[in-house]
């Protein structure tokens, strides 16, 4: 299966990222990350099929570089949050965005067969629809989703026989990873609920559509290991359990335990987002195999073993809060 395939990560030490690379060298794939490891070095251990490029995709001569001898590229970099991009929008325009042509166009040029591309479900904007299908119309609400949706379209252009191109457009990623996020729903509430015993929830009616880490991962790889001519071309929506976020208290609550206290508060903001997860079933016979419930139970052992340094405060689990740590250009 991984025979003369050579994959690279760009974004690989991120948090889906670092579990997508173990899991793809696990299945014997020889693997390249590109990352400048913003949220710290030490996220990816050292393996022989792996080679580990610190790096910024901006910087056009080392893609130069280091594509060639690639035959896959899945796409994860970025600055991935909302609040994150906010922070300074030149930035996050720069590596979202003004970086995402050059990046396609020499992956191109280079012998990349296949280019994976993580988009995001906050594509759709907010929707009235019971289960919003990949061929919604674009609503983006935000820059960071705007310049997903404009990458998407970017890269539609591209796909051919070649050169084939596939779109994912994940729910909310919950779970246990190496490189941990508590800046994301169902780990925050764990995050919460373990250390302070107390979870407040606004509003609470509102889904969310989520997906466990381990089901994300191996949603890439499942893309990777289907004929050309099935994805060629091909969004897909990836989540799993749409859930509102009061039930998303609940599972954590059983999880963590009884003791933890679930506040509810008004929220003025009582938008939901809810999409299919159909098509990718459909077409590609994929379907998530973890739940929400596995994600808060590996995020509970990891509180348990106490890993993490001070999981409360340390910006290096709060990607808003490392970015205006760093100060990146
Ligand atoms: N996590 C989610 O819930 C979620 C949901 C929908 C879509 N996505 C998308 O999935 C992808 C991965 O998300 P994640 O949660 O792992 O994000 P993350 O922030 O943990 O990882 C992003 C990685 O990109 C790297 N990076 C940023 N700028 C770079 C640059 N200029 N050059 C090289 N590397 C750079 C960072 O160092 C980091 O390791 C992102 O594209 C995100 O938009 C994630």
């Amino acid at each position: 299966m991984s025979k003369n395939r050579k994959i690279l990560v760009v974004g690989g030490a991120g948090y889906v990222g670092t579990e997508l690379t173990k899991k793809l060298l696990n299945l014997n794939y020889e693997v390249s990350v590109l990352d400048l490891f913003i949220y710290g070095e030490k996220v990816l251990r050292e393996h022989n099929n792996l080679t580990i490029i610190k790096g910024d995709l901006r910087d056009k001569d080392l893609l130069k570089k280091i594509i060639p001898g690639h035959s896959d590229l899945i796409h994860l970099a970025c600055i991935s949050n909302d609040p994150s991009f906010e922070l300074n929008p030149d930035l996050g325009k720069s590596i979202n965005f003004d970086s995402f042509r050059p990046l396609v166009d020499m992956s191109k040029d280079n012998g990349i067969k296949r280019f994976v591309f993580a988009s995001s479900s906050s594509v759709y904007g907010i929707k009235s629809d019971k289960d919003v299908v990949e061929d919604a119309a674009l609503e983006p609400l935000t820059d960071y989703s705007i310049f997903k949706a404009k990458c998407e379209e970017i890269l539609l252009k591209r796909n051919s026989e070649d050169f084939v191109t596939t779109i994912i457009r994940p729910a909310t990623v919950c779970g246990y990873s190496d490189r941990l996020r508590l800046d994301l729903v169902v780990n925050i509430l764990s995050n919460l609920a373990f250390h302070k015993r107390e979870i407040t929830v606004l509003g609470g009616d509102q889904l969310r559509p989520n997906i466990n880490i381990n089901d994300m991962c191996n949603a890439y790889i499942d893309i990777l290991n289907q004929e050309e001519k099935k994805v060629s071309g091909k969004i897909y929506n990836v989540g799993y359990e749409n859930f509102p976020v009061i039930e998303i208290a609940k599972m954590v609550k059983n999880v963590i335990g009884d003791d933890v206290n679930i506040v509810k508060k008004e929220s003025n903001d009582n938008r939901s987002y809810h999409i299919s997860s159909k098509k990718i079933y459909n077409e590609l016979g994929f379907y998530p195999k973890f739940t929400i419930t596995d994600a808060i139970k590996d995020l509970k052992n990891c509180f348990e073993k106490k890993i993490l340094r001070d999981p409360l405060n340390n910006e290096f689990y709060f990607n808003i809060k490392r970015m205006n740590s760093i100060k990146l250009n």
